[in-house]
């Protein structure tokens, strides 16, 4: 069978950027800034983006693209024992799709919520009392799922490729308008100095430096979509002369101004309605409705929003779906509907216990966090990280420095920019920096 591919690099960068711009830059992004201190967290932040992300970006496409296979072939094809590597990359995957998806629902949910109302009044109470029900946000997050699934299962350039063609360029301009209304709100200076603006003052030991520090590094992989083999599988069906050193670069830098312009539309409304920045995981839910329910129009750029944050959370969502799917239709021959559907299946099951962890079963925790939360630092602190650490060394020392220039520059067809950076960054400086990392965050 051939192997189905992008149909033009344009359409691959369009389809790794969706992958990268979803939950994690309109979602996470605000509210993880907003309980680690703002701009520190934004500088460590992008210090590490730069460090970590682009040079690992540029391996796991590398990888995916010399070897055509999904996330655990494609290791193991490099070498028959680190298989492991995608596979623990695969089990992330699940791991992040069974609270994604939850997110997912709600982001649904508020959609139709517009839809039907035109302000939704106190948005701190409507959101506590929409995700504290039991059903509701379960049936949302298994729509969420559905909707994942049969975009998976209709293949990757007609599926995965055409929603993500549309919906980037008119996602940057949503964000646009509604950072520009929220700056206009009284007050809401101060939410941009929050994220721009260190304030020192606020770190006061050692530890709360490595805690910021550890949720910088996770959000960087999450955000950036590596270690869990994503990148590898989309590789895989990335043409041989696509140059890799430009989408390695384009893609952080797409996800990065996503990522802030969520932030300027997120936090000054925090600040101008009195709203707590550390509120967490509900931060955007909790926030903008404010913005809507008081702009004129506001329900109409609500609905726009809502639709346009869950494309975004779609095309995420389709990529880890793909590599756990990719790795069934090629190795146990499935049916990409099969594959699909039972994937979907493993992780909408373990996303009910997640939603229900958010009231029901609140009470019931894991090392001190709730079960959602616990995923979420499965994926993010723990994974993310083994995955890209070894992904490093993989690249970069078991299949050899040498052939992986060789895939990056397509066999010679481009220069390669800065080897001796990448050499010493993939062998030492981020196999280093995540093991330190994940030290500090386990102690
Ligand atoms: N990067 C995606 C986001 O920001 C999430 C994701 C993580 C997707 C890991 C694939 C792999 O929403």
């Amino acid at each position: 069978m051939k192997r189905e591919q992008w149909s033009s690099n344009l359409g691959f960068l369009l389809a790794a950027a969706g992958s990268a711009i979803g939950l994690g830059n309109l979602w996470k992004f605000p509210y993880i800034a907003g309980s680690n201190g703002g701009a520190v967290f934004l500088m460590l932040y992008l210090v590490l983006l730069i460090l970590l992300g682009t040079p690992l970006l540029l391996a796991e496409m590398a990888v995916g693209r010399a070897t055509r296979l999904n996330a655990i072939d494609a290791c193991r094809a490099i070498h028959p024992r680190w298989g492991f590597v995608g596979a623990a990359g695969v089990v992330g995957a699940f791991v992040i799709l069974s609270y994604y998806s939850v997110i997912g629902g709600w982001v649904l949910k508020y959609l139709f919520a517009y839809m039907q109302h035109s302000r939704l009044g106190d948005a701190d109470a409507y959101y506590t009392g929409f995700v504290t029900r039991p059903l509701e946000p379960v049936l949302w997050h298994l729509l969420f799922a559905a909707c994942c699934c049969g975009i998976v299962a209709f293949g990757v350039s007609k599926g995965i490729e055409r929603i993500s063609k549309i919906f980037l360029p008119v996602l940057l301009l949503t964000l646009i308008a509604i950072g520009g209304y929220a700056l206009t709100l009284p007050g809401a200076s101060q939410g941009l100095r929050f994220l721009f603006l260190p304030d020192f003052s606020q770190i006061h030991s050692f530890s709360d430096f490595a805690s910021i520090l550890v949720r910088a590094m996770g959000q960087v992989f999450f955000s950036l979509s590596i270690g869990m083999g994503t990148l590898i599988t989309y590789g895989s069906y990335l043409d041989r002369k696509a140059n890799l050193q430009k989408n390695a670069v384009l893609i952080p830098l797409f996800d990065l101004v996503i990522a802030l312009l969520a932030g300027i539309a997120i936090l000054p409304c925090v600040f101008s309605f009195g709203l707590e920045p550390s509120a967490g995981s509900g931060l955007l839910f909790r926030s903008l409705p404010y913005v809507f329910d008081h702009m004129r129009g506001g329900r109409w750029l609500a609905i726009g929003f809502f639709a346009l944050v869950f494309l975004a959370a779609v095309t995420s969502a389709i990529s880890l779906l793909e590599s756990i799917a990719a790795f069934f239709i090629d190795h146990l021959h499935w049916n990409r509907i099969a594959a699909a559907g039972l994937s979907t299946l493993g992780f909408a099951l373990i996303g009910v216990a997640n939603s229900l962890s958010m009231g029901l079963w609140n009470s019931f925790t894991l090392f001190g966090m709730s079960l959602f939360d616990l995923m979420v630092f499965l994926s993010d602190n723990v994974l993310m990280p083994i995955g890209g650490f070894f992904l490093c060394i993989l690249a970069s020392r078991i299949w050899g420095f040498s052939s992986m220039l060789r895939e990056i520059s397509s066999n010679g067809q481009y220069a390669i920019r800065f080897p001796g950076a990448l050499r010493w960054i993939l062998r030492w400086l981020a196999p280093a920096m995540i093991l330190v990392i994940f030290a500090v965050s386990l102690f």
